[in-house]
Formats: structure tokens, C-alpha cells, sequence
């Protein structure tokens, strides 16, 4: 078995993922490269659930019935947990919602509706790039759409990186907001976050930063990227679906307007006005996702005692691994940064003339579960002339032979199609 410096104790690991050990296709054994997409869960999250619902289910923040408090602590002591593992100052700053398509919205929706100096306006200009996820561009077009404010986004060099050539240019005194992807779902790139955060504090504007991709595999740590939104999703870090994050400055938090209204985010309501609970309820309307909160919290405890840095390593040795071995497919592509510095663990690539669909399911039909496509991304699919990509995506979990199989894979899918 090929050993590689870094690398996690993946046998034992392996053991916590019961999902892992299943079979495909008449008998195959399963090699799951879709983490980019969602990740798969281990033992211990899928237990804090089933007890979750067997023990403490209630409504929080409600009852003052036992098991009304026990759900309360379990909700709130996610909220510390989410709030340790990114060292944010204080845990009012820590806002559920159900993904990060929705915190990214959220934000979009409360710099719509604020007063100066936060508002965005037909006089002002918002900022992106072009290999954000559709869910980093779209709520930001219809903001566009709804104040009047101009657009405006980073083009991409041929290896895949942001162009920043023109930061001075796209980054201006009318910049109200800059939101960027900290690591690219379909090129695996990892942005440099300072350069950009450094031009947008010269002229003002504030930070959001998509990490969806990078929360998973990665230490995150929102004080050292001096952003002032940050955005990730549960389901992609060993939690359930259906829970989200959204990190914000407390001060921000404060002074920006709720979005969606309901129970829970008021302080008092009568029938002509409202006014609103302090932040992070004022941002979290209705029954919130407790059960799913709680399972994240199970899944932070299983990364954090694993080690975020080790992660890391684990991954970095995986994704060199898998860029060498790939390049040594006749007329594969990478698409994307193709060394592994500065990249994350999702790796894309076109495989001559091949459909990527027809890669896909050759490889399903070997057990090898890729994501094809655009990845909801397809501006980047735009960019490079392709109508879509092959993209496979490593966790911690993932294994030299993992990647030894989708060669092999690979190379079956060239045969087949001659
Ligand atoms: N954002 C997820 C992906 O890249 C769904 O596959």
C-alpha cells in the first residue's frame, strides 16, 4: 500500500464512517471522491442525533419544561462549539441558518435593507469574483438588481487563480461589499485572502467570505482573516444537512437589519411595530434547525479531537498525490491550479473528448463516486470553454488507494471509449 508523509491513521478513521464500508454495484466496494459535495458522517454525529431525538427533543428558547431547558443547552452549546472552533470573539456572533447559500443571502438581504453607512445603492458597487459558486453570485445579482448598484468581479488566469492585476480598479471608494470564495468547489484554488481584504479595508468596504470548502479541511480562524462575514455549511464537515453558519462582527450584527421575521427574533411585537432580541436571535426566525445544530456540534467534537492541522496535512499529502498520479493520464486536463500548493483537497479535469457525464458513470460503475458537471460554478466552465468537469474531492478519510482506483477508473473509461 503506497505510504505517503502526513497522512492520517485513515484505517482507524475509516472505522467511525459506517457508510464507508458499503458496496456498489453488484458487490463493489464503494470509493466515495464526492466530499465536495457533501461529506459523509461519522458514528458519533449520527448517535448525538438518534439521541438528540431520543432524549431531549423540545422547542428551544420556549418551555420551561425539562426537556425545553435540555434542548436549549444542547442549541447554545453548538453555538459555543461553532464559536471555539473559528475563534470568534464572542459567541453572539454566530448566527444558524440551514446553509451557507442562505447566510451568503442573509447577507446580501441585510446590507439591502441598512442605513448608511452600510447600505448598498444604485451609487454604490458590489464585488466578486468569477469562480464563486452560484450561491456567492446569484444573491448578489438580485441585490444588484433590486438597489441599482453595479456588479463587478475578478476574472481568472489561465492556471485557475484570481487575476488581481486590476484590484485597484475593481476594488473603489464606491466598493460597499466584497465577497469572495476562500477555496474554489470547482478548481480547488485557495484565494489569497489578504490581498484582497487589505484593498478592501483601504477603501471601506466590508468582507464576506464564502468558506464552505475550507471550514472541512482546514483551520479557520475569522479574527486572522480580518473578514467581517463568514460563511460555511454543516453538511460538508461531517454534520447533517440542513444547518449553516453565518460568523459576523458583533458590531455589524448590531447595527444591521433582520432579514426574515418571525418568532423568536423580536423583543416585543404589537400590532403596528416591532422590536427585535439582540444578535444572533434577531437573525434566527422560527423553530431553528436544533437537532442539526446539535449534530454539528457532534461533528466539530470529532474534526477538533482529530486535529483541524492534521486534517490538513492528511489532505495536502492526499491531493499531491492524486495531481501526480492524474497527470499521468493520457489527455487529462486539470482544471485548476495543477500542483498542490495553494490548492484544496477537489481536484476538476476533462479527460480528452469525453463527456464528463459518460467519466461519471463509467466510474459509478465501478464503485467511484465523482461529481460531473458544473459544479454551480459554471462561469468557470464558461471561462475555460468547457461544458463541464469531472471533479474529484478528498477527506480525511481518503486513501492512496482511493486515488489508485480512479486512475484505474480512468483509464477504463479511455478504453471504453476507445
Ligand atoms: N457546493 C457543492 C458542490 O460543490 C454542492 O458540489
Amino acid at each position: 500500500m503506497t505510504q505517503l508523509p502526513g497522512l492520517l491513521d485513515t484505517e482507524a478513521i475509516r472505522k467511525d464512517f459506517p457508510i464507508l464500508d458499503r458496496q456498489v454495484h453488484d458487490g463493489r466496494k464503494l470509493v466515495y471522491l464526492d466530499n465536495a459535495a457533501t461529506s459523509q458522517k461519522p458514528r458519533q454525529v449520527l448517535d448525538a442525533l438518534g439521541e438528540y431525538y431520543e432524549r431531549y427533543n423540545a422547542n428551544v428558547h420556549r418551555g420551561v419544561h425539562v426537556l425545553a431547558e435540555e434542548a436549549t443547552a444542547l442549541y447554545e452549546g453548538a453555538r459555543d462549539k461553532v464559536a471555539e472552533f473559528v475563534n470568534a470573539p464572542s459567541r453572539d456572533e454566530v448566527i444558524f441558518t440551514k446553509n451557507a447559500s442562505e447566510s451568503l443571502n442573509l447577507v446580501a438581504n441585510m446590507l439591502g435593507w441598512a442605513d448608511e453607512p452600510y447600505r448598498v445603492d444604485h451609487e454604490t458597487e458590489i464585488v466578486i469574483t468569477e469562480m464563486e459558486h452560484h450561491s456567492n453570485i446569484v444573491p448578489w445579482q438580485l441585490l444588484a438588481q433590486r438597489t441599482g448598484a453595479k456588479l463587478k468581479w475578478f476574472g481568472l488566469t489561465d492556471d485557475g487563480r484570481l487575476d488581481l492585476s486590476n484590484i485597484d480598479e475593481i476594488i473603489t471608494e464606491k466598493t460597499k461589499i466584497v465577497s469572495f470564495v476562500l477555496v474554489s468547489n470547482i478548481l480547488g484554488t485557495v484565494n489569497p485572502v489578504e490581498a484582497i481584504v487589505r484593498r478592501a479595508q483601504e477603501v471601506g468596504a466590508l468582507v464576506c467570505i464564502d468558506a464552505s470548502q475550507a471550514a472541512p479541511h482546514m483551520p479557520l480562524d475569522v479574527q486572522a482573516l480580518q473578514a467581517d462575514f463568514v460563511a460555511f455549511t454543516g453538511h460538508k464537515m461531517c454534520g447533517p444537512t440542513g444547518i449553516g453558519v453565518l460568523w459576523g462582527r458583533q458590531e455589524l450584527l448590531e447595527d444591521l437589519p433582520p432579514f426574515l421575521g418571525g418568532g423568536e427574533m423580536i423583543e416585543t411585537v404589537s400590532m403596528s411595530s416591532s422590536t427585535y432580541a439582540p444578535a444572533p436571535h434577531k437573525f434566527e426566525a422560527g423553530t431553528p434547525p436544533i437537532a442539526q445544530a446539535v449534530g454539528l456540534g457532534a461533528a466539530i467534537d470529532y474534526l477538533s479531537a482529530i486535529g483541524m492541522d492534521k486534517i490538513l496535512a492528511h489532505e495536502h499529502a492526499i491531493t499531491e498525490y492524486a495531481v501526480k498520479r492524474l497527470l499521468e493520464v493520457p489527455d487529462l486536463r486539470i482544471i485548476g491550479p495543477s500542483t498542490a500548493e495553494d490548492r484544496g483537497a477537489a481536484i476538476s479535469f476533462t479527460l480528452g473528448d469525453i463527456h464528463p457525464h459518460d467519466v461519471g458513470q463509467v466510474l459509478d460503475e465501478q464503485g467511484i463516486a465523482v461529481r460531473v458537471g458544473h459544479h454551480c460554478a459554471r462561469p468557470v466552465c464558461l471561462r475555460y470553454g468547457i461544458p463541464a468537469t469531472t471533479r474529484a474531492s478528498f477527506y480525511l478519510y481518503s486513501t492512496p488507494a482511493d486515488i489508485d482506483a480512479l486512475v484505474d477508473g480512468l483509464e477504463h473509461v479511455r478504453n471504453f471509449f476507445g
